[in-house]
């Protein structure tokens, strides 16, 4: 009884003290997995009593009572949907390989998420006011501008692990000489070659930021953010003091499987803080399946960006026979229906993702090598086999056959042998599950959950009005001097000032000699 008093105290006390905060999140791309982390930061904003407005493409059903979704789901009219398909991949290896066909193409959403009428209306309502601005980082630092408007903290939400471009943004780019650009395909320790060539990478997109892509991203801003500051009565800063004014970035990556890189204290590890702490139950079909898989079953799925009906024919049915001759059960996550399925495989519309990572029988999961998809299995700690098909997958995936608990398998025609050799060798040697294990006890063994840790930090940035004290101060400084280039120059000016006076001093000693000598004779 006493217990409970004190338990009631304590919730009155916390709903009294904990104060509730505006905060507005703004995630506008049109997929799915970026979804998920969005909806997982609203999740952990709401439990710990904030009121949120959530700028999404995917409304919400039932939303929850402190939250106002804002629907941009007219931004899928400017993401080509048609062309991420497993079909264009598997022809053409390379397709989005180009990133700066990629800006363009997200600056064009970002121009739709301004121009969408209830963003719009939301924008240029005086009366609206936030405490800080959550908004995805992926390329574009126009829509940045929001929390210009609000007047408020910027946090920026990484989806991908940290990388030079990003940390440019609150601190300095990351040393080519050993970090990669993160669409590279070198894996640190870099050779000579690839050193000169993360080199050039930063150079070119430097370059092509300051002559291109910034006066593009300044044109949306000077036409949707500059008018709603002037309208509260307010002077807006240049597009540049806003890029490089952001409080902070969460970056959804584990330091358990990141490379370890130093960081400035604005820049936080909070990857994993979309898993739900409590798996949700599967349902008892799929249940009975999975535990009556006496040899272990095998889950494979392409994510939910890639739909598994755009496999060609010849490959599905390969695929499928190949899943036919395992001893194992295969569960292939497939939103069509298949009418030729051998006895041991089943096809699942819809999976319960975490719920399945999560279960002992499982061998091995099949991934594309999404991020989520190789922080969910780090999570649960079972290995991979990836086949990476577009952006950072072939990175996941290359990183987690570094780390050791995964196998790739490239994209193509003929992959059912590649693939059935891979199954083989990571459900036969021990080593594969062995690492992932350990990976997964390496995250899980951390003073705080990542959810606990991404709200605490949204909080200190809004008490401290953007945690000044935690920016960098490399930030500012210009790259001359950080690189000492004036005392290059000074030095340079002093050694050539030097020769040219020794050589004076010289010429008129030599020449006084020659004409003594000429008088003495
Ligand atoms: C930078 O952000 C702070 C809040 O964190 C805000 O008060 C300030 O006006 C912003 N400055 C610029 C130049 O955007
Ligand atoms: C597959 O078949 C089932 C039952 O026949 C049906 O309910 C379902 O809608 C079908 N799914 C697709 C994607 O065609």
């Amino acid at each position: 009884m006493k217990r409970m008093q004190t338990y009631w105290l304590a919730l009155i006390l916390l709903l009294v003290y904990a104060e509730a905060s505006k905060i507005l999140v703004v995630f506008p791309l049109p997929s799915r997995s970026h979804a998920n982390l969005g909806d997982g930061i609203v999740r952990h904003l709401l439990n710990a009593g904030h009121e949120v407005t959530y700028i999404t493409p995917f409304a919400y059903k039932n939303a929850p009572p402190n939250l106002r979704t804002i629907d941009v789901s007219s931004n899928f009219e400017a993401w080509p949907v048609h062309l991420i398909t497993i079909k264009t991949f598997i022809e053409k290896a390379d397709s989005f390989a180009n990133v700066n066909m990629m800006i363009l193409m997200v600056n064009t959403i970002m121009e739709h998420t301004y121009q969408n009428k209830d963003v719009a209306t939301l924008l240029n309502d005086p009366k609206e006011n936030f405490d800080a601005v959550i908004v995805e980082w992926i390329l574009n630092e126009a829509i940045g501008g929001i929390a210009t408007i609000f007047d408020c903290p910027l946090i920026w939400m990484s989806s991908v692990e940290v990388h030079w471009k990003l940390l440019s943004l609150i601190d300095q780019p990351l040393n080519p000489a050993y970090s990669v650009d993160m669409m590279s395909t070198s894996q640190p320790p870099l050779s000579f070659t690839e050193r000169v060539s993360e080199l050039w990478t930063q150079i070119q997109v430097t370059i092509m930021d300051y002559f291109i892509f910034d006066k593009m991203q300044d044109e949306v801003y000077q036409k949707y953010v500059v008018p709603a500051v002037k309208q509260r009565g307010r002077v807006a800063p240049s597009f540049y003091d806003m890029k490089y004014n952001a409080s902070m970035i969460l970056a959804n990556a584990y330091v358990s499987t990141a490379i370890p890189h130093t960081m400035p204290q604005n820049h936080k590890y909070i990857g994993g803080y979309h898993v739900d702490e409590v798996v949700k139950p599967m349902p008892q079909d799929l249940k009975k399946i999975i535990e009556n898989s006496k040899h272990g079953f095998i889950y494979f799925s392409m994510g939910s960006n890639l739909k598994s009906k755009d496999w060609p024919e010849e490959v599905r049915v390969s695929l499928l026979k190949m899943f036919g001759s395992l001893k194992q059960t295969v569960l292939w996550k497939f939103e069509a229906n298949m009418t030729d399925l051998p006895p041991n495989v089943h096809i699942l519309e819809w999976a319960p993702q975490q719920a399945i990572l999560s279960h002992p029988n499982l061998a091995v999961f099949i991934t594309h090598g999404g991020l989520l998809s190789t922080i969910e299995s780090v999570h649960f700690g079972v290995p991979i086999i990836g086949i990476p098909v577009l952006g950072d997958q072939h990175l996941n995936i290359r990183k987690a056959v570094k780390n050791g608990f995964a196998l790739k398998v490239d994209l193509s025609y003929t992959m059912a042998d590649e693939l059935k050799k891979a199954i083989v060798e990571v459900t036969t040697n021990k080593k594969y599950a062995e690492k992932a294990k350990e990976l997964s006890y390496i995250h899980h063994d951390w003073p705080v959950k990542p959810g606990v840790e991404l709200v605490h930090w949204v909080n200190h940035v809004i008490k401290t009005r953007g945690a000044p004290h935690l920016r960098s101060p490399a930030l500012h400084v210009p790259f001359y001097q950080k690189m000492y280039l004036d005392l290059a120059a000074v030095l340079i000016i002093l050694f050539l000032a030097g020769r040219v006076f020794l050589k004076r001093a010289y010429a008129a000693v030599f020449s006084k000699t020659k004409a003594n000598k000429k008088k003495t004779h």
